[in-house]
């Protein structure tokens, strides 16, 4: 792979030099109160981000955040992550209204050595995310005349067509921040020659959502774990009735054939916590899978499950985890969640934890972050490496 990284540029020397740094700081934020309720991906951007600060370049931030639609949305303003930011750096961090227009220019104007600016949200531009390569062009050739050089460090971002992690490494001395380079490292020994037994864990709503990586590990791994509301396709597949959990009759068949191409190596749920409705409070009972009340719906994996799970993860010298096992954020169906992250932190594999909602419910749940030997930024970007898909900005840092 012949990317620059940091150190490159580094070398070269960046001392009053304007460094333009896409970062993903898509941070969750608290519906009522707009607080940052996980700062993990701006805590994971700062080892690039100081160490531009302190070889005294005038650091120029960029991230999205959310999915506004082109034009600037309060509710998605990156205002209060520069404040985040700059506490994390013990440095203020100056917050630029407009993403390239008069307050950005000024703002990035008035930096001094070693100071870092945040750019307001790039998707309250049409140019960052449009399908039309003119436009995004366009909004690529202001972005990058705030910079000098670029480095990429959104990995969660990479599998973006987007004009801030495709167009203006075009345009820019482009160069890959630690974040991504240390993302790229992890999931490449995944996909090269990773030890085995090699178990992949996954869980999250849809088979539909998971299917190309389905389709791309089943081959590569020797067990493949499934919970989450995805299970319930595979067990009705397997001839079960779900009652009224989330099923997608349409991939009934597609989860049998799955199933039949690699015998033995797909293990299911054989109980689940079976709920009267989709509540925190719900009443609920765990139920063997070939006894689910036909107006339950399950809300997570059972415990016999996750000793199932556990002892498989026990044998495992490699695993990887993406997509939660129930409904975590409903504390009376986390325990499937919490008991696999646990197996997980106990297994003594090389451990990795695709990003999104599975790195979320490490922290949320209060897990011990450095039990796993990677949480990725990245949950969509993950996926789509593991898959073996050409990854847009990365195939940019190539280039
Ligand atoms: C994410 O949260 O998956 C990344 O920040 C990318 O966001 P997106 O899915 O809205 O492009
Ligand atoms: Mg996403």
């Amino acid at each position: 792979m012949s990317i620059r990284n940091l150190d490159d540029l580094l070398a070269e020397g960046v001392s009053g030099r304007r460094v333009l740094v896409r970062a993903d700081l898509n941070v969750p934020l608290d519906k009522q109160t707009g607080e940052i309720t996980d700062d993990g991906r701006i805590r994971a951007v700062l080892p690039t981000l100081s160490a531009l600060v302190q070889a005294g370049a005038r650091v120029v931030v960029c991230s999205h955040l959310g999915r506004p639609k082109g034009t600037p949305d309060p509710q998605f303003s990156l205002r209060p992550v520069a404040g985040r930011l700059g506490e994390l750096l013990n440095a203020p961090v100056r917050f630029a209204e407009d993403t390239v227009g008069d307050s950005a220019r000024s703002t990035v104007d008035g930096l001094a050595d070693g100071q870092v600016a945040l750019l307001e949200n790039l998707r309250f531009n049409k140019g960052e995310t449009s399908k039309d390569d003119a436009e995004r062009g366009a909004f690529a050739d202001q972005l990058a005349a705030l910079g000098e050089a670029y480095v990429d460090d959104a990995f969660g971002a990479v599998h973006r067509k987007h004009a801030s992690v495709y167009d203006v490494p075009g345009r820019l001395p482009h160069f890959a921040g630690r974040l991504v380079l240390r993302e790229v490292e992890v999931l490449s020994k995944l996909t090269r020659d990773p030890e085995r037994p090699y178990v992949v864990v996954l869980g999250g709503s849809k088979v539909s959502d998971k299917l190309a990586v389905i389709e791309a590990l089943l081959p590569k791994v020797d067990r493949l774990l499934i919970g989450g509301g995805m299970c319930f396709t595979f067990l009705k597949a397997r001839g079960l009735e779900v009652g009224s959990s989330l099923l997608e009759e349409e991939m009934v068949e597609t989860c049998r054939n799955l199933m039949e191409r690699e015998p033995g190596k797909i293990m299911l749920p054989v109980d689940v916590v079976a709920a009267v409705a989709f509540a925190p409070d719900a009443e609920h009972d765990t139920v063997r899978v070939d006894g689910i009340p036909s107006k339950r719906v399950g809300l997570d994996i059972g415990p016999e499950t996750v000793a199932g799970f556990a002892a498989a993860l026990k044998q495992a010298r490699t695993v990887f985890w993406n997509g939660p096992m129930g409904v975590f954020e409903m504390p009376a169906f986390a325990n499937g969640t919490c008991g696999v992250a646990e197996a997980i932190a106990k297994a003594g594999a090389f451990s990795v934890v695709g990003g999104g909602d599975s790195a979320a419910a490490v922290r949320t749940l209060g897990l011990d972050e450095s039990a796993f030997d990677h949480i990725s930024t990245g949950g969509g970007a993950s996926l789509e490496y593991l898959e073996g898909q050409t990854l847009p900005g990365i195939a940019a840092l190539e280039n």
